[in-house]
C-alpha cells in the first residue's frame, strides 16, 4: 500500500513528479503552448469582471493561497486577498457580488472554510473551489471549481496536495491572463514550457533526499527553527516552518527574510538553525546579506540555492541545490526539499510522521 516507501508521507512527496503531470493532463497540450482550465473558460466573464478575488483556506491550503495571490496579481493584474477562513468567517467581511472567493481544501471537508464560503455565498459572490477529493462538500457547494487530481493523500502532513494546489493555481492564473490579454504572449508560453518540466526538476531534487537524511541528523538537537524566504518564497517558508513543526515538534517560524531585523534576529544564536531560500532571483543579493547577519550572530545557515551557487555556498553552513527555474514557479521547486528535510528529522527524532499527535487529516469540527 506504501508501494515500498517506510511512510506514506515520504512515498507522497516522492510521487509528487506524478502528480503534478497528473494535474496538468488534458489542462496543457500536446505542444506545450496553451493551457485550458475549463472552469475559467466556462465562467471568463464572470472571473472577468470580479473587482477582486478574496482567497480562503487553512494551514498548507492557505500557503498555497499565497502564492495563488502573486500568481493571480502578476499574470492577471487582479487584486487579490487570502484570508484565514476561520478569520474571515468571523469577522462579518466586506463582500460584493462582484468578488469572486476561490477556496483551497485538500479533503473539502474543513468546517472553516465550508462556512467562509456558505457565507461568501450568502452574500452573492461567485465561488470556485479548488479541492483534492472528488465529491467531497466543499465541491458540492461551489460554483465551479478545479480538482487537483494528486491522488488520495494518506499522510496527515500535507505534501503533494500543496504541490498540486499551486499547479492548479498556476494554470487558473495563465489561463484567466490570456482571457484578460495581461500577460505577453512571449511570458505565457515560457511559463507553460517551464512549468511543463517541473516534474523532471522535481525528479533531481528528490536524489538528493539520502544528503538531506544526513544532514537532518545534525539538527534533531534544536528546539527551534527559522525558515526565511522573500517574495514567491516566502510562503514557502511558512510551509516548510509548519511541517518541521507538525511531525517533528520543534518549534519553527518562517519569516519575510527583510522582516528579521525587525524582531527574530533577537533569537540567533549558535543553537539556531536558520533555514534559507536563497535561489537566484530578484532577491538574491538582499538575501546574501541575511545570511551575513545571520552568521555574524554564529547562527548555522542551512541553504537552498541555485545549482551551481558558488557564494552562498561559502558562507551557508550547509546547502541544498535546486535545478534553476523560474521564480514565479520556484515554490513548486523549492518546497520539496524542505518536506524531506521535515520529514527525516522528525524520523530521526522517532516520531509518528503519517499520524503525528494531536492532528486530524480533515478537521470537520472548529
Ligand atoms: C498541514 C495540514 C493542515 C491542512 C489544513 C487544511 O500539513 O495538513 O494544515 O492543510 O487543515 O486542510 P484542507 O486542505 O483539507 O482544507
Amino acid at each position: 500500500e506504501k508501494g515500498g516507501y517506510p511512510h506514506f508521507m515520504l512515498k507522497e512527496i516522492f510521487e509528487q513528479p506524478d502528480c503534478i503531470n497528473d494535474c496538468m493532463r488534458g489542462r496543457i497540450n500536446a505542444d506545450g503552448d496553451k493551457v485550458v482550465l475549463s472552469a475559467v473558460i466556462d465562467h471568463k466573464e464572470r472571473l472577468l469582471k470580479a473587482r477582486r478575488f478574496v482567497i480562503v483556506a487553512c494551514g498548507t491550503s492557505w500557503h498555497a493561497g499565497l502564492i495563488g495571490k502573486q500568481l493571480i496579481e502578476s499574470f492577471c493584474r487582479i487584486p487579490v486577498e487570502v484570508e484565514y477562513a476561520s478569520e474571515f468567517r468571523y469577522r462579518d467581511p466586506v463582500i460584493h457580488e462582484d468578488d469572486v472567493v476561490i477556496a483551497i481544501s485538500q479533503s473539502g471537508e474543513t468546517a472553516d472554510t465550508l462556512a467562509a464560503i456558505e457565507l461568501a455565498k450568502e452574500k452573492g459572490a461567485f465561488i470556485y473551489g479548488i479541492c483534492n477529493a472528488v465529491g467531497s462538500s466543499i465541491p458540492r457547494i461551489t460554483d465551479t471549481g478545479s480538482y487537483i487530481h494528486v491522488g488520495p493523500e494518506i499522510g496527515v502532513a500535507s505534501t503533494k496536495a500543496f504541490t498540486g494546489q499551486v499547479t492548479v493555481l498556476t494554470m487558473l492564473a495563465l489561463t484567466l491572463a490570456k482571457e484578460k490579454g495581461s500577460m505577453t504572449d512571449e511570458k505565457y508560453l515560457e511559463v507553460i514550457r517551464e512549468l511543463t518540466v517541473i516534474p523532471a526538476k522535481i525528479k533531481k531534487i528528490l536524489i538528493s533526499n539520502p544528503k538531506i537524511a544526513e544532514l537532518s541528523r545534525i539538527f534533531t538537537y534544536a528546539h527551534n527553527f527559522l525558515y526565511l524566504g522573500r517574495g514567491y518564497s516566502f510562503p514557502v517558508a511558512l510551509e516548510g516552518a509548519l511541517k518541521l513543526k507538525e511531525i517533528s515538534y520543534i518549534h519553527a517560524e518562517g519569516y519575510p527574510a527583510a522582516e528579521m531585523k525587525h524582531g527574530p534576529i533577537a533569537l540567533i544564536d549558535a543553537e539556531m538553525p536558520v533555514v534559507v531560500i536563497a535561489t537566484h532571483n530578484a532577491m538574491y543579493e538582499k538575501i546574501m546579506s541575511n545570511i551575513q547577519e545571520i552568521k555574524a550572530r554564529k547562527g548555522k545557515v542551512i541553504a537552498l540555492v541555485t545549482e551551481g551557487d558558488t557564494v552562498v555556498s561559502k558562507l551557508a553552513d550547509d546547502c541544498i541545490e535546486l535545478p534553476e527555474t523560474l521564480e514565479c514557479l520556484e515554490p513548486l521547486i523549492a518546497t520539496i526539499p524542505l518536506q524531506l528535510l521535515a520529514y527525516h528529522v522528525a524520523i530521526c527524532k522517532g516520531k509518528n510522521v503519517d499520524q503525528p499527535r494531536n492532528l486530524a487529516k480533515s478537521v470537520t469540527v472548529e
